[in-house]
């Protein structure tokens, strides 16, 4: 869990900024409820390397260093998270480390760096399996603690073979704040939470959850919680479904200024708990019926509890049915405890209907009764 720049921000980035970040969380309770990595993304550096061939954090930027502003984050609790690109350049066209892997892990290592997003513009023929080892050895030899945050995007199938390379793997090309609108690059969070869960066919009924588990996890990408482009409701289902596909939750809206409402979602304890369960079960759909608005989600919890979640894709709001008496995998009578309103509405011995809004769900904790 944590923060990125990318999303709001882009080039727009500073010490100030992530010292503002920092400080915000530590007052809006994020720190608290577990956020802990604050990553940099493109475009922290200058656009040569020097003399030495070493990487340069903008000093119009940075004007303090990134040594300076670890140890800040790191005085609060935080982590500290730099961006590079396994190709010649960064897809913003900033330098990336393709032949200077084991300098930059060692200069991020003298920083005190403790996560590396690798992204994969300009990468030409390079193989995306041994770009990534050759990083991860690098990181290793620099022999500081780092989360490998692995951005191909999906490309060459990396949930086959990043679990033993990086912590966290992209499934898809970028995240946009919208719920489900499509440009040349950029999709709506439910175009991505589609994709995720339709790579099926080769890889079994639930897909690519099964890749998933603790240190090794799929990445639908940085939220977009909070941004312009989604409603309230879009952005409590959004955070539902992240956290029902146990996707990293890493904050990409500016957490300096965010409205009660918002805070109040991406802090949820019961929502985070059901994300950051220690089995690390990737949820999966299990129900879907598209001419009814109807998506239901189920995760398996690791004290015998499960998480269910159902989102409304209609345009309007309307009546749901979560038809317990054909989810047979979640074994016998349970309690519902609804995540939201944060109350016991029933048990799973009949289904359960009730009113969900447009593009928005109703979540439940199922304990045994
Ligand atoms: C790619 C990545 C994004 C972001 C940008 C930065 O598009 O997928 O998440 O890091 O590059 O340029």
């Amino acid at each position: 869990m944590g923060w990125n720049s990318w999303n709001t921000f882009s080039d727009k980035i500073s010490e100030d900024l992530v010292k503002g970040v920092a400080d915000a969380m530590v007052a809006n309770g994020m720190r608290d409820a577990g956020y802990e990595y604050l990553v940099l993304d493109d475009t922290w550096s200058l656009r040569e390397r020097d003399a030495l061939g070493n990487l340069v954090a903008d000093p119009v930027k940075f004007p303090s260093g990134m040594k300076a502003l670890a140890d800040y984050v790191h005085e609060r609790g935080f982590k500290l998270g730099i961006y590079s690109c396994a190709g010649s350049k960064t897809c913003a066209s900033y330098p990336g480390s393709q032949g200077h892997e084991y300098q930059d892990a060692l200069l991020w290592a003298s920083w005190g760096i403790d996560y590396l997003k690798y992204d994969w513009c300009f990468t030409e023929t390079r193989d995306a399996r041994e770009a990534y080892t050759t990083m991860r050895d690098a990181l290793f030899a620099a022999k500081r603690p780092v989360v490998f945050s692995i951005c191909e995007w999906g490309r060459s199938k990396p949930w086959e073979w990043a679990g033993e390379v990086g912590h966290l793997w992209r499934t898809s090309g970028d995240i946009y704040d919208s719920w489900d609108g499509y440009k040349m690059w950029e999709m709506g969070w439910k175009r991505i939470l589609d994709l995720q869960t339709s790579l099926v066919d080769d890889w079994g009924p639930n897909g690519i959850a099964k890749f998933a588990g603790p240190g090794h996890w799929n990445d639908p990408d940085m939220m977009e919680v909070g941004n312009e482009g989604l409603t309230v409701a879009e952005s409590r289902a959004h955070f539902s479904l992240w956290a029902m596909l146990a996707a990293p939750l890493m904050a990409g809206n500016d957490v300096r200024y965010m409205s009660d409402e918002i805070t109040a979602i991406m802090t949820d304890a019961d929502v985070i708990a059901i994300n950051q369960d220690p089995a690390g079960k990737q949820g999966f759909r299990a129900l879907d019926e598209d001419q009814k608005g109807i998506e239901i989600f189920i995760k398996e919890l690791s004290d015998g509890d499960w998480a269910i979640c159902a989102l409304n894709t209609a345009a309007e709001a309307q009546e749901l049915t979560i038809p317990f008496h054909r989810f047979y995998m979640l074994g016998g009578p349970k309690s519902l405890y609804d995540v939201w309103a944060n109350r016991v509405v029933g048990d799973t011995t009949q289904d359960y209907t009730a009113m969900v809004g447009s593009h928005d769900v109703m979540m439940f904790r199922l304990k045994a009764k």
